[in-house]
């Protein structure tokens, strides 16, 4: 018999933006079979009442699955199926491989940085194929969508990294690029602000995105700078996309460093004119503080700077580095490079610049976080919440509509991910109930690991995949119920 549930009731946001209305949404198997009202009366045939689980979602929301558009969360799927920080914020499917880098397709033993983002010991596929048959295998709680990362095919096939990509060497960056589209990737990602990215000019990357242009992808960047020349960084990627016909996504944006407050009043028209003439999108998550390896440049004795690991020094995990450096009798920038490898969460952002990219029409919501640190950035375990408590419900940014369009339909649609982000008639069963009144993060800098409160229960591909106990006292019982992810294959076809 098909399984099939019925959400009553509830205040239902179906993900276009449009407002919310208060109704039911029936899921038959692995998909949304109706939506709208009185849908006990109107059952499809064949389907009788006592086969329907009914739950009654009176005073809650019932919305599509989260999307998080901007993940590290590669290894972790297949680490750590249960994927409960992403699961319990309403989060249903992932978007890997940003920031140019990604698992497949590159095979080492012990990666470098910034590879190690992804953890120490997963580079082993070199293909797409290969590591979604690992998914399968894994069967996530969560969809899984890939980006192919630039950095990750520069360690593949560049020798210098140093220098830009010869032309054999891009030639083959370009072959194993193909081979990834061809078995399904969303598209490209780069992260030219890293060192390993950096030395590559605009042309090379033209070259991977006209690849992917080919095959119907999108291409999603951390800038070459989101500090002092952010604005040229802009126009590369705005000119990089539209030279090789690709829609474009700007990564987690922000203006980094004191000296760039304030200045999103800038960035926010620049990306508005790239928007007439291109398609262009950005995510952001609702933090100030932003988080990657430990790097020296970034240290300028002024922002704070939280250790969230340390190979070396494991010990200095959850501390300041002022604090570590006083301790050490040294300079931040000495403690820095004593700490290495390692992360930290750099307190970059103005309060007004998140705001103004949040609230931005072209912005969606992508948590950025670090699944494999020590001590991660609280963006983990509660982006997607943070997002309604705090700039819906207390800050009032936008309704409650939009929010969830920023998380859903717009993804969906950057993201060109078929028949997922909205609640409709035939697509796929990716669900969340949710109470308004009392959605909210829990995890902090401080207690970084806390599941979120008021996302009640979440449906993947039609299985309930989560379900909240109610109380926060009660939230460390909630269990990851069903696992029924998937690798999400590309749907358009080459063009
Ligand atoms: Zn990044
Ligand atoms: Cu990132």
């Amino acid at each position: 018999m098909t399984r099939a549930t019925l959400l009553e009731n509830g205040l239902v946001i179906d993900g276009t933006g449009a407002a919310g209305w208060i109704g039911d949404v029936l899921l038959v198997g692995e998909r949304i079979a109706a939506v709208g009202q009185q849908v006990r009366q109107r059952l499809p045939e064949g389907l009788a009442l006592q086969d329907v689980n009914c739950v009654d979602c009176s005073g809650l929301a019932i919305v599509p699955g989260f999307i998080d558009v901007h993940t590290h969360d590669d290894a972790i799927v297949l680490k750590t199926p249960d994927m409960l920080p992403k699961i319990s914020q309403g989060i249903t499917t992932v978007v890997s491989g940003n920031c140019g880098i990604s698992l497949a397709p590159f095979v080492v033993a012990k990666p470098l940085p910034p590879l190690n983002l992804l953890g120490a010991d997963s580079f082993r596929f070199d293909s797409v194929a290969g590591y979604e048959r690992a998914v399968s295998a894994a069967q996530p709680a969560v969809n899984v969508a890939v980006l192919i990362g630039h950095t990750t095919l520069r360690f593949a096939c560049v020798a210098d990294l140093s220098q830009p990509a010869s032309a054999s060497e891009l030639d083959a960056m370009c072959a194993l690029l193909t081979r990834c589209m061809e078995e399904g990737a969303t598209g490209l990602s780069s992260g030219l602000f890293y060192e390993e990215a950096f030395a590559a000019p605009a042309e090379e990357v033209v070259r991977l995105a006209q690849v992917v242009a080919r095959f119907g992808g999108v291409y999603a960047t951390h800038l070459r700078s989101e500090m002092q020349t952010i604005i040229e960084a802009l126009h590369e990627a705005g000119d990089t996309a539209f030279r090789a016909g690709v829609p474009l996504v700007i990564s987690h944006h922000k203006c980094a460093g004191p000296d760039n407050w304030g200045r999103t009043r800038e960035t926010l028209p620049v990306i508005e004119a790239l928007a007439a003439r291109q398609q262009v999108a950005m995510d952001v998550y609702p933090y100030v503080a932003g988080s990657t390896v430990l790097r020296e440049d970034l240290v300028d004795g002024v922002i704070d700077i939280l250790v969230n690991w340390s190979t070396p020094h494991p010990e200095m995990t959850g501390r300041t580095l002022a604090s570590v450096a006083a301790e050490w009798g040294v300079d931040q920038k000495a403690a820095c490079r004593r700490l290495q490898p390692g992360g930290a969460c750099y307190f970059q952002m103005q309060e007004d610049d998140v705001k103004r990219v949040i609230a931005h029409p072209l912005s969606m919501i992508g948590s950025d976080g670090l699944p494999h640190d020590q001590h991660p950035h609280p963006r983990l375990w509660g982006a997607f919440p943070r997002v309604l408590a705090r700039y819906w419900r207390d800050e009032k940014l936008f309704s409650l509509e939009t929010a969830i369009y920023k998380m859903t339909g717009l993804s969906a649609r950057n993201f060109r991910l078929h028949e997922r982000g909205q609640l409709q008639p035939g697509w796929h069963a990716d669900v969340v109930v949710l109470d308004p009144a009392r959605v909210r993060d829990v995890a902090t800098y401080e207690n970084p690991i806390a599941l979120s409160e008021g996302i009640e229960k979440v449906f993947v591909n039609g299985e309930l995949a989560y379900a909240a106990q109610g109380t926060a006292a009660q939230a460390s019982q909630a269990r990851v119920q069903a696992r029924a992810g998937r690798l999400l294959r590309r749907h358009a076809p080459p063009v």
